[in-house]
C-alpha cells in the first residue's frame, strides 16, 4: 500500500482565470460554444467527452460516458441505443444532465434540460457518416442486455457484417437524443474553492425560438 495515492494529502489551487455575470453572452449557447472551442484547443483526445446523467421511472439515477456529436440554439445532441439502459430511461423520463469536465482549464459546465429524440433524418445522416464497424455494431449489440460471453457478440457482429454487404441501414432502435437546456451552470476554478459559479435558468421565452435567460452568480 506505500505507493497508494493519498486522496486526502492533493491539493490543486485553481488560479488560471475568473468569472462574472458581466463576462458571459447572453446566450448560453455562445457561452457554451467559446469555452468549448478554448477546450478543444488544449488538444483533449475527444473534445466532446460528457457525463449524461439520467434517472429512471423508479427514481434511480445513473450516468455514463458519452460523446457530443451536435450543439446548437436546439440544444446538445448524442447518439445511442434507444434500448439500452440510458435510451429507456430518457424515453419514460424524457429529462437529463450533461456534465463537461475541463479540468485543464479549472472548469466545468453542467447543463439540465428536457430531452427529445432528434428527427429520423438527423439520426439516418449521422449513422451514415460512421465507420463501417460502428454500424455493424449499432445492430450487433443489444446494448445493457446480460450477454453470456465475448464468442456471442462476436458472432453476432460475423452475422450482421454478411447480411449486410454493402450499406448498413440504420437500425431503428439506434438513435440520437437532444438534451433542451433549462440550465446551464459555468465553474471556474478560483483560489481557496472560493470559485466562480455563473447559471443560465430559461425563464420563458420571448417567442419561438428566442428563450429569456436569467443570469445569476451562485455560492461556490
Ligand atoms: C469515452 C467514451 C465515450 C462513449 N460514448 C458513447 C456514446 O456516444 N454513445 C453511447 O451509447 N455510449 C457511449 N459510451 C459507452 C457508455 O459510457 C455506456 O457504457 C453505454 O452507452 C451503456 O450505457 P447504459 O447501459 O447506461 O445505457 C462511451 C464510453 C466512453 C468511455
Amino acid at each position: 500500500m506505500d505507493d497508494a495515492v493519498e486522496l486526502e494529502s492533493i491539493r490543486h489551487q485553481y488560479e488560471q482565470a475568473g468569472l462574472d455575470v458581466s463576462d458571459v453572452d447572453p446566450d448560453p449557447i455562445v457561452q457554451f460554444r467559446s469555452w468549448f472551442d478554448a477546450w478543444a484547443a488544449t488538444g483533449p483526445r475527444d473534445p466532446g467527452l460528457m457525463v449524461l446523467a439520467t434517472v429512471d421511472d423508479e427514481g434511480w439515477p445513473a450516468s455514463r460516458a458519452v460523446l457530443l456529436r451536435g450543439l446548437d440554439d436546439r440544444g446538445f445532441v448524442f447518439y445511442t441505443n434507444h434500448t439500452s439502459d440510458k435510451g429507456r430511461a430518457l424515453d419514460a423520463m424524457r429529462r437529463a444532465s450533461l456534465s463537461f469536465v475541463w479540468h485543464d482549464l479549472e472548469r466545468q459546465v453542467r447543463v439540465v434540460g428536457g430531452v427529445d429524440r432528434v428527427s429520423d433524418e438527423e439520426s439516418d445522416a449521422y449513422f451514415a457518416s460512421r465507420p463501417r464497424g460502428s454500424q455493424v455494431g449499432a445492430w450487433a449489440s443489444d446494448q445493457s442486455a446480460v450477454l453470456p460471453d465475448r464468442v456471442t457478440l462476436d458472432e453476432r457482429v460475423a452475422e450482421i457484417d454478411r447480411q449486410y454487404q454493402g450499406d448498413v441501414p440504420r437500425p431503428p432502435h439506434w438513435g440520437g437524443y437532444r438534451v433542451q437546456p433549462r440550465e446551464i451552470e459555468f465553474w471556474q476554478g478560483r483560489p481557496s474553492r472560493l470559485h466562480d459559479r455563473v447559471r443560465y435558468r430559461r425563464a420563458g421565452s420571448a417567442g419561438p425560438g428566442s428563450p429569456v435567460w436569467v443570469i445569476e452568480r451562485l455560492a461556490p
